[in-house]
């Protein structure tokens, strides 16, 4: 399938990996990138070294291209785009912050800077400061959201700008991905659908409960202190909420939050950790290589897209 983001990214399919912070590693990417999308290494919470040898495992593992993603709320983020423009990662993603003043530095390297945005505005301001591309993220997303789902990003977003969009949050079969291309975007990118695969490195207890989990399995803490997460339903988000609920002081929700993905991702467990999950849970069924997933979603979005041209 061709788009104007498989042409940018070089890439065979309009499938990205979604960064997910201790989840999406060198594996989980280059298998990604390997079965015809791009994969993205999440960069969030790690220190340089550490991006620095999973740049170089993914490069021992595929050679497609594949992205890494800066969290800009980290305190080391400065020396991670460094290390990326001196590595020449194929495309970098930036969120949770201003991406603007990283703009010249990673386009002078010869990188794709690919910003994710939550609104038109900072769509259009990305545009003018000439990102490659931008995606947005709607409320349906597993990790930090926002308040707009991505129907109304697509709606409203799309139209406005030039650059090719990429949706993310609630995508999840083929059928999602046509909707997308419908709607005028370039892609999709899915994270929740890639936590639950084979070669993903989380432990198997966040996986499984992934595909155990249906359409009301997720559940949002934090819109009160505007760091709002999407997770799976569990003890830590009963207790958040009830928490909330409290009129408490930022530092007590933090604390309650601190550790959690890791703690679920890394440690297995899934009800004092949070296993940070989108709402488009009842598709995935089992847990399967990244391969199977984009072959099937491919498969899929072709023949919605047959069906599509029966209405006319
Ligand atoms: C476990 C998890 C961790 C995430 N961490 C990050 C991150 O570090 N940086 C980022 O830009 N987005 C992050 N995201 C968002 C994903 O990149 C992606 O946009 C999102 O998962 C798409 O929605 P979906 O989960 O419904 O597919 C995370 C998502 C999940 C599920």
């Amino acid at each position: 399938m061709k788009t104007r983001i498989t042409e940018l990214l070089n890439i065979k399919y309009p499938i990205l990996q979604g960064a997910m912070a201790w989840v999406s590693e060198a594996r989980l990417a280059a298998a990604v990138s390997n079965a015809g999308g791009a994969g993205i290494i999440a960069a969030g919470g790690r220190d340089v070294e550490w991006v620095k040898e999973q740049i170089d495992l993914a490069r021992t593992l595929t050679d497609k291209p594949f992205g890494v993603n800066v969290t800009l709320m980290d305190k080391n983020k400065d020396e991670k785009i460094d290390l990326i423009c001196n590595e020449k990662v194929s495309f970098i993603t930036l969120g949770a912050g201003n991406p603007l003043p990283y703009f010249e530095k990673i386009k002078q390297a010869g990188i794709k800077v690919i910003p994710v945005v939550p609104n038109i505005r900072l769509a259009k301001r990305v545009e003018d400061k000439g990102a490659d591309a931008l995606i947005i993220e709607g409320m349906e997303a597993g990790g930090h959201i926002g308040k707009i789902s991505s129907l109304s990003l697509m709606t409203q977003v799309i139209p406005e700008v030039n650059i090719p969009v990429v949706a993310a949050g609630g995508f999840a079969d083929g059928r999602g991905l046509t909707a997308a291309l419908v709607m005028g975007a370039s892609g999709i990118q899915m994270g929740t659908r890639f936590y639950a695969s084979k070669e993903c490195l989380a432990h198997i207890n966040a996986k499984n409960a992934i595909v155990n989990a249906d359409d009301m399995g997720t559940e949002i803490t934090g819109y009160v202190n505007n760091h709002a997460i999407r997770s799976l339903k569990n003890k830590v988000t009963d207790k958040y909420i009830e928490l909330e609920r409290e009129n408490p002081s930022d530092e007590s929700l933090r604390g309650l939050r601190a550790g959690t993905s890791k703690k679920a991702s890394i440690d297995g467990d899934v009800e004092w950790g949070l296993v940070q999950a989108g709402q488009s849970l009842s598709v995935i069924k089992s847990i399967q290589s990244c391969e199977e997933i984009i072959n099937e979603i491919m498969l899929d979005a072709k023949e919605t897209i047959r069906k599509i041209k029966t209405l006319i």
